[in-house]
């Protein structure tokens, strides 16, 4: 006997018919899973395969009935070494990943190819080489398995990502529509009204780089590795964020601007420097605590703004920056200030992964969109687009 697989005891509670998967009738129920003790819909059991290759990390996942069963990442180390993303190189690296990051995702989900129902793909934005790959991948895929194809924005999978469940964290509190996502990334800085998992409107964005280029460019005056975010958290954690003072932008409504930090502190350390050639190993604990809580300041300002204009209480935040430690501490303490219901994603599910993209696909899939083999990877492909389809 399968000791460790759950059994599941259908007990139908109501019964009803969808229109979805081209008007073939479909049975929606609901059953008991007993041994994780919850109600959860169940479409006829439907399993998504799902592929993220936007810039240089190649991912794949497989979701059953909107839980994660696994999720593959292989990461490209490639780039350390030239400061930042190189796309041919990244190209070629999701070229030699792809197969086997999507085998080992049906391992480890004990999921056969025959299985899958759906295939979800990012198709942007990102680095065009890089999508193309993942993207002819699942055109390909789609065609030889006869499965449906799925299209996927990048940044409603990093929305969902607060809503990513396994088998053993189905049924855990999750955010109300419509809610606010403070999306902060390598590539984007946006405030979003999340209305439903298909609907959502972009209030505020950046008007020039976003919060994880902030980082990755003060990482790189002061000499630290790509990507920099991460190596800026560590030294924040042990430097104190009143130490430096730097420019903070004045912008309207609730955009943000993030370019002038960089400025300062590369124009603060040039003058640091020229009297004292060790300031910045001396200081760099200070500099990246300051730095960093000066990023913050700037999110925390809008996000505090947006949360009074629309009255909205239930806050989110997404992106590869929304693993930083000190951010995570400050949107949970302002939501105590503030009275807001915060969440914050589990950090594996932050930076780029597929489980994210499959989430988002199961809920294009339970909505009947479906893409067709002639779509085109898009570089650049903005929310307002991708929803207004
Ligand atoms: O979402 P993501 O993996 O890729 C994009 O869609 O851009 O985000 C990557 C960004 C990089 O700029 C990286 O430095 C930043 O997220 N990041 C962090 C941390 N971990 C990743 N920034 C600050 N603190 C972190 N702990
Ligand atoms: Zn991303």
């Amino acid at each position: 006997m399968a000791r460790n697989k759950p059994k599941v005891h259908p007990v139908i509670f109501s019964m009803r018919f969808s229109t979805l998967n081209e008007n073939k009738l479909i049975f929606v129920y609901k059953y008991r899973h007993k041994s994780i003790g919850i109600n959860q819909k169940l479409i006829m059991s439907t399993t998504i395969l799902a592929i993220e290759s936007s810039c240089d990390d190649t991912s794949a996942a497989i979701l059953r009935d909107g839980v994660l069963l696994s999720n593959t990442i292989a990461s490209q180390k490639v780039h350390e070494r030239y400061g930042g993303v190189v796309p041919e190189l990244a190209s070629r690296s999701h070229q030699q990943n792809i197969i086997p990051v999507v085998d080992d995702a049906l391992k480890q989900a004990n999921i056969s190819v025959d299985e899958i129902d759906a295939i979800g793909f990012t198709r942007g934005p990102g680095l065009l080489g890089s999508l193309l790959v993942g993207s002819s991948f699942a055109k390909a895929f789609a065609l030889a398995k006869n499965c449906k194809l799925i299209e996927v924005n990048h940044l409603h999978g990093h929305v969902l990502a607060n809503f990513i469940v396994t088998p053993e964290t189905v049924g855990k509190e999750q955010a109300k529509f419509p809610f606010l996502c403070l999306l902060v990334s390598g590539g984007h800085s946006q405030i979003i009204v999340v209305k439903s998992y298909t609907d959502m409107e972009i209030i505020g964005t950046t008007i020039d780089d976003a919060a994880g280029e902030a980082f990755d460019k003060c990482a790189k005056v002061l000499g630290l590795p790509y990507p920099g975010g991460p190596h800026i958290d560590r030294h924040a954690k042990l430097g104190d964020p009143k130490a430096f003072q730097f420019n903070k932008p004045q912008i309207p409504d609730l955009d943000y601007s993030f370019s002038g930090l960089k400025t300062s502190i590369l124009y603060f350390l040039q003058k640091e420097v020229q009297k004292n050639p060790n300031f910045i190993t001396e200081n760099i604990d200070d500099i990246c605590a300051s730095a960093q809580s000066t990023i913050i300041e700037i999110l925390l300002k809008k996000l505090i703004l947006a949360a009074k204009q629309t009255g909205i209480k239930d806050i989110v935040i997404g992106g590869g920056v929304a693993a930083n430690s000190g951010l995570r501490e400050a949107i949970v303490a302002t939501g105590e200030k503030y009275h807001w219901r915060t969440f914050l994603p589990e950090l594996r599910y932050t930076t780029d992964n597929a489980a994210m993209i499959g989430l988002a696909a199961y809920h294009k899939y339970l909505a009947g969109q479906f893409a067709t083999q002639d779509l085109a990877p898009r570089a650049r492909y903005s929310l307002q687009e991708y929803f207004a389809k």
